[in-house]
């Protein structure tokens, strides 16, 4: 049984360094009429009450987006995502956070769809209240990583899939890279972005490893953070990683710029950017 709920842990630092990467992908994929396809196989529930019991117990969301969402000094790149953020708190107080369908749905447009995907019992009639009414989405209850395959590649071709598992199951680590490397030679359009936690375990690396086979360029961008100097108790992140396999165009230096910034403000931390199998130019 799965155990996991997103609600404890939205808005933390790993929701904010994946959603700042989502939007800069939806900015990009919006910039063209051409409709696109978001496919989000680890959904969660749509949005969060950060008032509510599950965000306060943990307070994640007090060392992540509420450290950043009203900062003045902002870079471009982060700008989309703090935008959305004030639009949906529009008082000045942080009380709504947008899971990643809704980041997605801010960006869509009437020819553009939206799949989701969650396996949880409660979480996934919580999503399909969220959805209801808007024929644009659909909402799947399956394995992510069966969605995946069933679901890929979508009849629109231009889309980004997010793959964010909770990593419970510790053979993520390997059926994530396993099931992607069948999934990119079918989707070549396709952007694929795949969330993970850095924990002192390492086990991320036999996920990089194994993503490093994929036929593809990939670009992984971390951030790891002192969590003791930033004054936490729970020191279990050390950080959080995202691989973005087929990234657009220079897509690299908006996400350097955020990354940067979101070690900065959200540290002391530190941002890498990396890449794997990068063509030769
Ligand atoms: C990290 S949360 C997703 C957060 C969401 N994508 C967001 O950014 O707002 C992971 C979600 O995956 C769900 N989940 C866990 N195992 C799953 C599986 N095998 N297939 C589909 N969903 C699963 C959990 O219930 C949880 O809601």
């Amino acid at each position: 049984m799965l155990s996991y709920q997103h609600g404890y842990h939205a808005g933390g630092v790993a929701d904010v360094h994946k959603h700042v990467a989502l939007c800069l992908l939806l900015a990009r994929l919006a910039k063209k009429t051409k409709p696109f396809c978001v496919i989000d196989l680890y959904a969660g529930e749509g949005e969060y009450d950060l008032a509510a019991h599950k965000a306060q117990k943990t307070g994640d969301f007090k060392t992540g987006v509420e450290r950043i969402w009203q900062s003045v000094d902002a870079q471009p790149a982060v700008q989309g995502y703090l935008d959305l953020l004030k639009r949906l708190n529009p008082g000045g107080e942080l009380r709504r956070y947008p899971g990643s369908p809704a980041i997605a749905r801010a960006f869509m447009r009437e020819h553009d769809r939206l799949i989701l995907n969650e396996l949880h019992a409660g979480a996934y009639p919580a999503l399909g209240r969220w959805a209801r009414k808007d024929a644009r989405i659909s909402v799947h209850n399956r394995d992510g990583l069966e969605a995946l395959v069933a679901l890929t590649p979508p009849e629109i071709r231009r889309g980004v899939v997010l793959i964010d598992p909770s990593f419970e199951v510790k053979s993520e680590y390997a059926a994530v890279p396993e099931k992607l490397s069948a999934a990119v030679p079918r989707w070549r359009e396709g952007i694929f972005v795949v969330w993970y936690p850095i924990l002192k375990e390492g086990r991320h690396r036999s996920l990089l490893a194994g993503l490093s086979g994929v036929d593809a360029e990939v670009l992984v961008s971390e951030i790891s953070r002192n969590a003791a100097k930033a004054g936490e108790a729970a020191a279990g992140l050390l950080g959080t990683g995202l691989a973005v396999v087929n990234p657009p165009w220079k897509f690299e230096n908006a996400m350097a710029e955020a990354g940067d910034w979101l070690a900065r403000k959200l540290g002391p931390g530190r941002h890498t950017a990396s890449w794997l199998n990068r063509a030769k130019t």
